[in-house]
């Protein structure tokens, strides 16, 4: 094919040449901006969307009507992530447009990352650390830095899917009584994890640890309110890696600075990324980090190689190996 016939494929941002490398030449590749310049669809390439078959997103970047209004020739948005909240799928659906996303292979980095958190904020590993940095570590302490044990203590989990699932199984290595809240139940994880299922309230009120493992949605934003935290333990310490809005951050604040709950360990947050000044960083019983729950050079070299996949494949007609809008397909 010549080169002005080939699809004009946008990548929202700059990334490693070689993760891209599986669209070789299969399309004319217009490549945005290093993520520290720009988060959203720099305009340059805005102004190529009339042209655009393929584009290649990250996680940052909104799909909504407006751009696609803009895109009269799109045949495929291929999200770099396994969350599509940036992704009006509705509006995609409705144009036609298949929607990939990148499930499964950041699994089990992302629960690792949620243990992580967990241990890090259970064990006060952020406030000892600084402390030994600065000079306060002047002798053994038999009452310094006394964090909470995993032992014997129970950990909501707040949405069994693939991640939780793989949370619930490090978990249990530690000790943990699992609890879980999803829509449906999970009769094989409760068989081999021992993992009892629990409306949300229950859960929050049982639970020493709760861990957020939902996708955002309508339903999902602001779970985590100032009603569902003050059900939570005072002693109890919640981690988030699923979506900052599933959080309401006043709440949170609000929680951790009246100790309605003990600590939390944020990935996400609400906006992202978080001001450098915002209050939730002055507060010593809140660990943040940002956003790197899939960020192993293994876990995400994977996920743009799946989107690379999901954008081909819409390229060439063929069904997307990882849709997260299926329904697209049952279109006459
Ligand atoms: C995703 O893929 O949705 C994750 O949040 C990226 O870390």
């Amino acid at each position: 094919m010549s080169k002005t016939k080939l699809p004009l494929v946008i990548v929202s941002h700059t990334l490693p040449e070689s993760w891209l490398a599986p669209l070789g030449d299969r399309g004319r590749l217009l490549i945005g901006p290093e993520t520290t310049e720009i988060s959203g669809l720099a305009p340059e390439l805005r102004e190529q969307l009339d042209q655009v078959e393929g584009l290649l997103t990250i996680l940052t970047v909104p799909v909504d009507e407006e751009l696609l209004d803009r895109a009269p020739k799109l045949r495929v948005v291929s999200n770099m992530a396994v969350g599509v909240d940036n992704i009006d799928l509705e509006a995609c659906t409705l144009r036609g447009i298949p929607v990939g996303h990148t499930p499964g292979v950041l699994t089990e980095g992302t629960a690792d990352l949620s243990m992580a958190l967990l241990l890090a904020v259970a064990r006060k590993l952020p406030q000892a650390s600084q402390d030994a940095r600065q000079g306060r570590w002047t002798t053994w302490e038999p009452a310094g830095w006394l964090g909470a044990d995993l032992d014997g203590t129970t950990l909501g989990i707040v949405g069994l899917g693939k991640i939780g699932t793989a949370v619930a199984e490090r978990a249990k290595g530690f000790g943990l009584r699992l609890v879980y809240a999803n829509s449906s139940p999970r009769p094989e994880v409760e068989a081999s994890l021992g993992a009892t299922r629990l409306s949300l309230d229950e859960l929050l009120s049982q639970s020493d640890f709760v861990s957020l493992h939902v996708p955002l949605t309508a339903g999902t934003r602001h779970l985590m309110n100032e009603r569902t935290l003050r059900l939570m333990k005072p002693s109890a310490i919640l981690i988030n890696v699923a979506r900052g809005s599933v959080v309401d951050s006043r709440a949170l604040y609000q929680a951790l600075r009246e100790g309605w709950i003990a600590a939390a360990g944020l990935d996400v947050t609400d906006p992202e990324p978080l001001s450098a000044d915002d209050p939730l960083y002055a507060l010593p019983n809140c660990l943040i980090v940002p956003h790197i729950g899939s960020a192993t050079a293994n876990t995400r070299r994977r996920m743009a190689e799946l989107a690379c996949e999901n954008l081909l494949a819409g390229l060439e007609g063929r069904k997307l190996p990882h849709c997260a809008n299926p329904r697209v397909y049952d279109r006459p």
